[in-house]
């Protein structure tokens, strides 16, 4: 398997993965945004990857910038989304986009990563719910069991409000 980041030109087989692994409710809405990531134009980048195997794309990640929204410090990323095609899953490739991700960024700062989802995956990355009490998302969140923090290279930041970048920016999001 091999990890590379994604380009414009993946949109089209990202918008397939998503639109497979995720439930018919919230497919189009979450492809959407892995989408509108690619697209971004924001000065901070967002790390988006794709994971190919057999000369075909399995799986995308992305991790796009968060700040702290009174004072417009970034604080770090959110991972948001994730998917790997169905066929394909339970052989590690999750895994190994999450982990890599992390890698990049790790090596670039010391940075808060957040993300909303299953406590059952997530916290095996080392991401923390009680971390993510002091961080407050963007809007009301529907499940706040899902609402995780992960600290790399120990960042350290006290807590507060934060905002994301517009492709986030939907409350039906959170
Ligand atoms: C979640 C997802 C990205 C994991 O990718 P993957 O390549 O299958 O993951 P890995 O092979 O690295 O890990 C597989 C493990 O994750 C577990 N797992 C998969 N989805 C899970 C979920 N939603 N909640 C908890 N555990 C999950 C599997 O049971 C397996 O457990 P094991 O290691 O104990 O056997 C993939 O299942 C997927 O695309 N699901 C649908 C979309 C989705 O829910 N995305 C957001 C996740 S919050």
């Amino acid at each position: 398997m091999e990890i590379r980041e994604a380009t414009i030109d993946d949109a089209e087989t990202i918008r397939g993965i998503y639109l497979q692994a995720f439930g018919r409710a919230e497919a189009e809405k979450v492809a959407e945004v892995a989408i509108k990531l690619l697209k971004q134009t924001h000065p901070v980048k967002t790390i988006s990857l794709v994971a190919k195997q057999n000369e075909a794309i399995v799986g995308h990640v992305a991790f796009s910038p968060v700040f702290l929204a009174n004072t417009g410090n970034q604080l770090g990323y959110i991972l948001a989304p994730l998917a790997v095609a169905p066929n394909s899953q339970s052989n590690g490739i999750g895994s190994s986009l999450v982990r890599h991700g992390l890698e990049i960024l790790s090596n670039t700062g010391s940075f808060m990563i957040f993300v909303y989802g299953d406590p059952a995956y997530y916290s095996r990355f080392g991401f923390s719910t009680e971390l993510a009490r002091g961080f407050i998302a963007p809007y009301p969140l529907q499940f706040p069991e899902g609402w995780h923090a992960l600290r790399l290279n120990s960042a350290d930041f006290a807590g507060g409000k934060i905002s994301c970048i517009d492709a986030l920016n939907d409350p039906a999001l959170w």
